[in-house]
């Protein structure tokens, strides 16, 4: 958390609200992340609640919430929307005081406003709601619920499931989400950051990747914008010329366009959530032993809680910088297209981004996008 005074902050938020997805089987995938990543089913909205038109699963671990939907009807316009991006996240849902006020500045702003602020209420109270379009077809969900204390929104019920952890499996995988970063056009990532500072009141981080740090064949561009009170930070990348396809063009091909990339997971011991996670048949992004075994690279990452040999084992990355370090890891695409993935971040002082391990990392990516033959 950083000093922050929400009384001068044109559109203050609280944190974020939900992860909304919309996915090509939602009640296959609300197993998956029971099973493998250790969410907990909390609510649910679909037929048997009168909502003929989709199933939505609402799972938990710690602060956050994914809210996974899929057509039941054939008609559902849910359906389109697979049908152009495959699985992935439309909704980046954030918890606001005031939704009028937000609301008030992005229309002053130019905002194009989805919805429209309104109440819905049933017996557990009344949530305050609306949504202002994003990059591509994201949206941002505006959600006060402090007047409401049901399980996620009216329309939805409590449901627990029976799903049973595995005996030494973590009590959670990972406890909040870091950050969710966002993939726009060629030469689109300074509109967007002027989007979140103008419409939003985001203030721009200090990292900043220029496309000096690329390999030879995939290069992007990324900025970050972070709300008032840091806790809601969104990257944002464009592709770089590069000599060929770079990773954030595949993205926009594979997705129809710009959208969430990557959602990081924050835990306070990757080791035990990646043994977790692989363990359930997670797979991760390799990273060379060349990595953990360049002289420079081991200097500049100097002492971590854990030996080198542990974090190599696992091919968890760590990126160092004045205020301390982190460790990170990626998943592999969680769906059937090369869009959408996971980080796990482990944060030891460190507020970068793991820009120091985006050469490692881009050496990685480029050998699974060769594999696929889309390099
Ligand atoms: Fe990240």
């Amino acid at each position: 958390m950083v000093a922050y005074d929400d009384t001068t902050d044109p559109f203050p938020v609280t944190g974020w609200d939900a992860v909304v997805w919309v996915v090509g089987n939602a009640t296959q995938a609300a197993h998956y992340y029971q099973s493998a990543y250790g969410m907990e089913l909390v609510a649910y909205s679909g037929p048997e609640t009168g909502n003929r038109d989709h199933h939505a699963y609402v799972l938990r671990s710690g602060a956050i919430r994914f809210v996974l939907k899929g057509a039941v009807d054939p008609a559902s316009p849910l359906v389109d929307t697979h049908r152009r991006h495959g699985d992935g996240i439309t909704d980046i849902a954030l918890e606001v005081p005031d939704v009028d006020r937000c609301i008030a500045h992005a229309r002053s702003e130019g905002a194009t406003i989805v919805e429209e602020p309104h109440d819905v209420t049933d017996e557990h109270g009344t949530v305050r709601l609306a949504a202002i379009a994003a990059y591509g077809e994201t949206v941002h969900t505006l959600v006060d619920r402090s007047q409401y204390r049901g399980p996620y929104l009216p329309g939805y019920v409590e449901r627990t499931s029976s799903h049973t952890k595995r005996p030494g499996a973590p009590k959670r995988v990972f406890q909040a989400l870091d950050h969710v970063v966002g993939n726009v056009e060629l030469g689109k990532m300074d509109e967007w950051v002027a989007f979140y500072n103008r419409v939003m009141g985001f203030t721009n981080m200090a990292e900043f990747v220029g496309d000096d740090i690329a390999t030879e064949y995939s290069a992007l561009m990324s900025k970050v914008v972070a709300s008032g009170n840091h806790r809601v930070k969104f990257p944002l990348n464009e592709p770089a010329a590069g000599k060929k396809k770079s990773q954030i063009d595949e993205y926009l091909e594979f997705y129809q366009g710009p959208g969430a990339q990557h959602l990081a997971l924050a835990t306070n011991d990757i080791l035990a959530s990646v043994d977790a996670l692989r363990a359930e048949g997670v797979e991760f992004l390799a990273t060379p032993d060349s990595y953990y075994e360049d002289p420079e690279l081991r200097a500049r990452i100097g002492e971590v809680r854990v030996p080198i040999s542990e974090l190599q084992k696992r091919g968890i990355l760590v990126d160092r910088d004045e205020d301390g370090y982190l460790l990170q890891i990626f998943t592999k695409p969680v769906g059937d297209r090369p869009t959408v993935f996971f980080e796990l971040i482990e944060r030891h002082g460190s507020l970068g981004f793991g820009k120091g391990n985006f050469q490692a990392l881009f050496e990685a990516i480029e050998r699974e996008q060769a594999r696929r033959g889309n390099f």
